[in-house]
């Protein structure tokens, strides 16, 4: 099969497109023709090395197609089911393998590319605003990098539950591609936890954070008396060594790193949050944004569009 193979981590062009071994499914294990891979963050961490795998690694988090064979074992999945996947690596390829146990059914109405195109983020945006912090209504939320994949699927959610959501962003293109997923407010970077003091002058009741380094103290700042601040992303580069202290002087505010492992470690849990999502799609209660479709061949140029703060909404790779 052609797939991108990293071989030693590094800069975008350790991406290198080429003839791979077919994958074959062992005991409690599907193979899945890949209709689409998502293209995400943590797809980048992992090529940098900066999440430890071992190499040579088939990067791609979060994918989806079509059974086409099943190991040993297997009962609930049969050949021919449409299937999605999220925190399996090995998506950006012809063919994939995956345990059966991660296999999300697709509903109908939603084609594997829809959903390659929500799964990572959207289930993380739904622990975000359903678990991490459940937002209701009356409360006001700051998500950062609010015209991302992540930040346009929170800002719908938030408003979903009845949020007033206040999002940053670095160009005038990304304030319109917030403003229409809800954002109440779109501010710019500089100073942005005055701005976020003026709308509100107690604090926001939780901040949503995937920029880091670049954004924690304002955000600590931004926060209210006993709100919360999940950092839950770094795209600017992790947040440095903490002290505790400062939670107690920012009003006994609850810190938080989260990731999608423990909310979907269920499988119950998975599909419950996956139907949500999956269901506000096809209701077109949720709407994701392509910001391109590339051939797997131009995965660098995808890591590249992302790192360079080019995209809105999501980036695809089509094998
Ligand atoms: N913990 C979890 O469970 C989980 C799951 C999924 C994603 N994430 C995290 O969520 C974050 C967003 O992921 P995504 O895939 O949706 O990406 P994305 O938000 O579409 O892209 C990253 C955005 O971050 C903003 N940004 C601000 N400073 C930046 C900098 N120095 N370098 C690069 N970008 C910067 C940019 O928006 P502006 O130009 O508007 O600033 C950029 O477009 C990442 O940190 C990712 O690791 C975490």
């Amino acid at each position: 099969m052609r797939a991108i193979v990293v071989s030693a981590f590094g800069g975008s062009s350790v991406l290198d497109y080429t003839e791979a071994p077919d994958p074959v499914p062992g005991p409690g294990e599907v193979l899945v023709d890949v209709a689409a891979a998502g293209v995400n963050y943590i797809d980048v961490y992992h090529r940098e090395g900066r999440y430890p795998m071992p190499l040579p690694l088939v990067p791609g988090s979060e994918g989806a197609g079509t059974v086409a064979q099943v190991g040993p074992g297997v009962a609930d999945v049969v050949v021919g089911d449409a299937v999605g996947w999220v925190s399996v690596p090995g998506a950006y390829a012809e063919k994939a393998v995956i345990p059966a146990a991660k296999a999300i059914p697709l509903p109908p109405g939603v084609s594997p590319e829809q959903a390659a195109t929500v799964l990572l983020q959207g289930l993380t945006a739904h622990y975000l605003t359903t678990s991490t912090h459940p937002v209701r209504p009356g409360d006001t939320v700051l998500v950062h990098a609010a015209a991302g994949g992540m930040g346009l699927l929170l800002t719908q959610m938030a408003k979903l539950h009845g949020a007033r959501v206040i999002g940053t962003v670095s160009t005038p293109e990304k304030e319109k591609m917030a403003r229409e997923a809800g954002a109440d407010e779109v501010i710019g970077y500089d100073d942005f936890a005055t701005r976020v003091r003026g709308l509100v002058p107690e604090g926001v009741d939780a901040v949503y954070d995937g920029v880091g380094a670049a954004t924690f103290d304002g955000s600590l700042a931004s926060v209210r008396a006993r709100g919360l601040l999940a950092v839950y992303g770094a795209a600017s580069g992790p947040v440095p060594p903490f002290d505790l202290q400062r939670l107690n002087q920012a009003g006994s505010v609850f810190l938080t790193r989260p990731s999608l492992g423990p909310y979907t470690a269920a499988r119950e849990e998975l599909l419950g949050r996956a139907s949500d999502v999956l269901g506000w799609l096809a209701s077109g209660q949720l709407h994701v944004h392509v910001f391109a479709r590339l051939p797997l061949a131009e995965a660098a140029r995808a890591h590249d569009d992302l790192e360079g703060r080019k995209t809105m909404g999501k980036l695809l790779l089509i094998p």
